[in-house]
C-alpha cells in the first residue's frame, strides 16, 4: 500500500548546545526549540516528540510525508545539531503523536530503565536496533510531557 495519508520520520543527531541539561545556556536553546515547533508545528499539521538525552536528540515527526520531508530538510541544515540519521521512515495510516504538538521529554528515570532492559550503557540512538527503537518509541509514547526545559 502505497497510499497512507501520513509517515512517521524518526531521526539521531548530535547537540551542538552543549550536553548537559543543568546548564542554562543548553536549556535556554532547547526552550527556544520546543516552542518554536510548538508554534510552527500546528500550522504545517506536524507532531510527534523530541528527546533530549547525554548530547543527543532523538526526535518523531509525523504528518503528511511532504510536509514532513520538508521540515526535515529544514532540521538537517539547522546548525543546533549535527550529524542526522533517520533511523526510520515509515507510512503511516495514523498519526501515533497526534496529541502532541512536539511533546518533550527527557525521561531520566525511564531511560536508565530502558538501557538496564537492553544491557547498554549509556544513551546512544546511533547505536539503536530494531526492536529497542520500537520500545524506545513506545516508552516516548507513554511518557509524561516535560512541557519546556525550565529555565534556570
Ligand atoms: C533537534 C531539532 C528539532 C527541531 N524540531 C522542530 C520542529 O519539530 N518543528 C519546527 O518548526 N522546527 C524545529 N526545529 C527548528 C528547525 O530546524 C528550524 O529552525 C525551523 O523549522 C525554522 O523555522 P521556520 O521555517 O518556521 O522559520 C528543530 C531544530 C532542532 C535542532
Amino acid at each position: 500500500m502505497t497510499d497512507s495519508p501520513y509517515k512517521q520520520l524518526v531521526y539521531a543527531s548530535t547537540a551542538t548546545i552543549g550536553r548537559d541539561l543543568s546548564h542554562p545556556e543548553t536549556q535556554r536553546e532547547l526552550m527556544k526549540i520546543v516552542s518554536h515547533s510548538r508554534r510552527s508545528n500546528p500550522k504545517r499539521g506536524i507532531v510527534g516528540v523530541l528527546h533530549f538525552g547525554q548530547g543527543k536528540f532523538l526526535q518523531i515527526l509525523e504528518g503528511q510525508p511532504e510536509t514532513v520531508d520538508a521540515l526535515f530538510d529544514a532540521i538537517r541544515e539547522d546548525p543546533r545539531n549535527k550529524d542526522i540519521e533517520v533511523l526510520r521512515d515509515e507510512a503511516r495510516d495514523e498519526l501515533r503523536f497526534a496529541a502532541w504538538n512536539m511533546k518533550f521529554l527527557t525521561l531520566e528515570d525511564e531511560m536508565a530503565a530502558f538501557l538496564k532492559r537492553h544491557g547498554l550503557s549509556a544513551f546512544d540512538p546511533y547505536q539503536l536496533n530494531d526492536r529497542m527503537l520500537s520500545d524506545l518509541v513506545e516508552l516516548l509514547a507513554s511518557g509524561q510531557d516535560e512541557g519546556a526545559p525550565a529555565t534556570a
